[in-house]
């Protein structure tokens, strides 16, 4: 199979089954690439994103991977955030994720540029009604708000908007990383463990294996 023949693999929808073993040198890493973080399609994986802030200094975070095609992982967040002040300045960024049982690594590094408003639009519908009144009420405002005073907000925003609002603010933004470079990292429990890196070439993937 090649990257171009998967389907389009989103948080919530079930994936075609595809087999989770190291890639060799000469496939297509963006399918494996999909198949690993496919794996629990019902429980959005959570990653660790990295970016670069103005400065220079390393940032980096949990977020929930809303979906994946062989383009790309895509993550959502609020545009006032540290991550997107960052990615203005530098597109480029590393998502690492972590298998839930922790036999298995992938780290994806790339430019990340916004996705278009449709599919930001179809990730919030996809999302759980309180991540939905999340993004609504997660504001820089009601950061420091007391405990009483955040939840008299989280009240307002249901009474306002209703239990499960379908549409997003204003603020709501998603992205794409485009990995240049991909890398699969698997334990065994008996040999050391196997590190895989593709680089994206003008030829195509240069595989390398690494230590550690
Ligand atoms: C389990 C978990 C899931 C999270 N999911 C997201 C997410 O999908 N999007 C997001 O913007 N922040 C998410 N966050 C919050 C981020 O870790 C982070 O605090 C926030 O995005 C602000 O980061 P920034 O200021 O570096 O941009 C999540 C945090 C945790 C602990």
């Amino acid at each position: 199979m090649t990257a171009a023949e998967l389907p389009e693999t989103r948080a919530g929808e079930e994936p075609e089954a595809v087999e989770t073993t190291m890639p060799e040198p000469g496939d297509d890493p963006l399918v494996a690439m999909v198949a690993w973080l496919a794996v629990d399609p019902l429980d959005p994986p959570l990653g660790v994103l990295a970016t670069v802030d103005p400065d220079g200094t390393p940032r980096c975070r949990h977020l929930l991977i809303s979906g994946v095609t062989p383009d790309g992982p895509t993550f959502h967040t609020d545009s006032r955030s540290q991550k997107v002040v960052d990615l203005a300045a530098n597109p480029r960024a590393t998502l690492v994720v972590l298998s839930s049982d922790r036999t298995r690594q992938l780290t994806m590094t790339g430019p990340a540029s916004p996705t278009d408003h449709d599919e930001q639009l179809r990730t919030y519908r996809d999302r759980t009604p309180y991540l939905k009144l999340l993004a609504w009420t997660n504001t820089p405002a009601t950061a420091a708000l007391p405990p009483s005073a955040r939840r008299q907000v989280w009240a307002e925003a249901v009474a306002r908007h209703g239990p499960t609002p379908q549409d997003p603010p204003d603020t709501w933004t998603g992205y794409r990383l485009r990995p240049e470079t991909v890398t699969f990292w698997r334990g065994e429990p008996d040999a050391p463990s196997h590190r895989r890196r593709f680089h994206l070439r003008p030829g195509g993937w240069l595989a390398e294996d690494l230590p550690g």
